[in-house]
């Protein structure tokens, strides 16, 4: 009796382990092709994405709580500036010597290019949502890649992987709208040039079937957040003019004219779209260095000083245009120079206010129920509660 009711446990256990084998070997068959192919895009997008991770936070879905009828332009969007350089340290920076040693210029230590230490993905689930990025083509001429000036961030990750890594995204939360701001990116190689070949590699990008389907259509208008829930809403900062003309005429997405687009400019006013007059009004004031020598406590204050005085005028004027506010640096020339995280996070007690990011997080308190628009941060997730104390306006 004993022994028989053993042995019945005893393969009912080894059926179960049989079961169960077969079970995960066909859960891995059942995988169809196109979800492997999604993997091996997501994976070679990795080095400029971060590996791809479900994160079900009260962040990832901020946007579910706003009603559809809500106007882009009436929005707080938190952003992110340079966010292609997130994992550019000295590692990263040797391993791709091999390339950039080819390209004719020097390349300077990595915090002079670095930005952000978080991945993309983690700024999504963090309710980031709007994206600077910057393209322009490889070494070779063969592929649109990721670069800080002359910073190359990753020779295999290209711009249309990368742009898979949002698509996955979006089908993973379609309560929420996306801001990709692509930049033509200047001073990469040597002999690089903004030319017909780059701009049309740009454009085609942008108009695969893919692109066409999560990019929204719409030109030189921004709409309702439910109309851009699930969508990427272009924001091109590069131009299409060594093409013909019929290329921007068919491109979707908001087109700011670098030649409005004035350089470092605290308060820039950009017509979008001059038959319905539409306007953005633009703070990018990204080297407050000059004059050179005051040191980061004063050139930190100088950049805060821009950017709360922009947001102010967001929370006072034109409600419905955009405001677009760049809490944001580059290097700046100053001697000892301030890098992006100098100016973002401080220099320890060289600057005892802290940098930016900590003295935004008590000006933002101050907003509340307040119109601020975008605003672009480096080191987005420093201190830990800032994106909150931005989300909470
Ligand atoms: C099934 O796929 C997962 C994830 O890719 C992998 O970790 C696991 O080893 C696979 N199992 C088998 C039996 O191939
Ligand atoms: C980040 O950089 C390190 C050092 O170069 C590298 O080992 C790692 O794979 C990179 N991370 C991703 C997601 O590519
Ligand atoms: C998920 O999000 C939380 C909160 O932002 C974070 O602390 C955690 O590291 C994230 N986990 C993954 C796997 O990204
Ligand atoms: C890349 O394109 C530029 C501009 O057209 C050209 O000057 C350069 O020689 C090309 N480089 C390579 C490696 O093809
Ligand atoms: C265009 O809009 C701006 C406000 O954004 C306003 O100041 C200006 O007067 C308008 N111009 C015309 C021609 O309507
Ligand atoms: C910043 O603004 C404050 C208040 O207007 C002013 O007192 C201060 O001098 C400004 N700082 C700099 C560095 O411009
Ligand atoms: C920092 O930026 C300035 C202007 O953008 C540039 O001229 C300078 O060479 C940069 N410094 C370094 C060390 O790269
Ligand atoms: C930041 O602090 C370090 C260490 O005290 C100092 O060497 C450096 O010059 C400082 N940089 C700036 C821009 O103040």
């Amino acid at each position: 009796m004993l022994g028989s009711s053993f042995a019945v446990l005893a393969s009912l256990a080894l059926s179960v382990l049989a079961s169960t084998t077969v079970q995960v070997r066909s859960a891995n068959k059942s995988l169809s092709l196109a979800d492997l192919a999604l993997q091996k895009v997501l994976d070679d997008a990795s080095p400029i994405f971060g590996y791809y991770v479900q994160n079900k936070t009260s962040t990832s879905t901020w946007m579910k709580s706003y009603p559809d009828s809500t106007k882009i332009v009436h929005m707080n969007l938190p952003g992110v500036h340079d966010v292609q350089t997130w994992n550019y340290s000295l590692a990263t920076q040797e391993a791709l010597d091999h390339v950039t040693n080819l390209d004719g210029v020097t390349v300077y230590p990595p915090e002079i290019y670095r930005c952000q230490e978080q991945p993309i993905i983690s700024m999504l689930n963090a309710g980031i949502r709007v994206f600077d990025l910057r393209v322009a083509f490889d070494p070779t001429n063969s592929t649109l890649v990721f670069w800080h000036s002359q910073a190359l961030q990753s020779e295999t990750a290209t711009m249309g992987d990368v742009l898979f890594g949002f698509y996955k995204w979006l089908d993973d939360h379609p309560s929420e709208a996306l801001l990709l701001s692509f930049n033509y990116e200047g001073s990469t190689t040597a002999y690089a040039q903004d030319d017909a070949a780059v701009q049309l590699a740009i454009y085609n990008t942008l108009t695969t079937p893919v692109a066409k389907k999560y990019f929204l259509q719409a030109q030189n208008v921004f709409g309702t957040l439910g109309e851009a829930r699930g969508k990427i809403t272009l924001l091109r900062r590069f131009d299409l003019s060594a093409l013909p003309s019929s290329y921007s005429d068919s491109i979707q997405g908001i087109y700011f004219s670098a030649d409005q687009w004035i350089d470092n400019d605290p308060d820039i006013t950009l017509i979008y779209n001059a038959a319905q007059n539409l306007t953005a009004y633009i703070e990018d004031f990204y080297e407050p260095g000059q004059p050179y020598g005051q040191g980061a406590a004063y050139n930190i204050e100088r950049k805060y000083n821009a950017t709360t005085t922009h947001i102010i005028k967001a929370t006072t004027q034109y409600p419905d245009s955009l405001f677009w506010t760049f809490a944001s640096s580059e290097n700046d020339s100053d001697n000892p120079i301030e890098t992006p995280e100098i100016m973002a996070l401080g220099n320890g007690t060289d600057t005892p206010l802290g940098g930016v990011n900590q003295r935004l997080i008590p000006f933002f308190k101050e907003q509340e129920g307040k119109r601020v628009g975008i605003v672009m941060f480096d080191f987005f997730d420093q201190p830990g509660d800032l994106v909150q104390s931005f989300l909470d306006i």
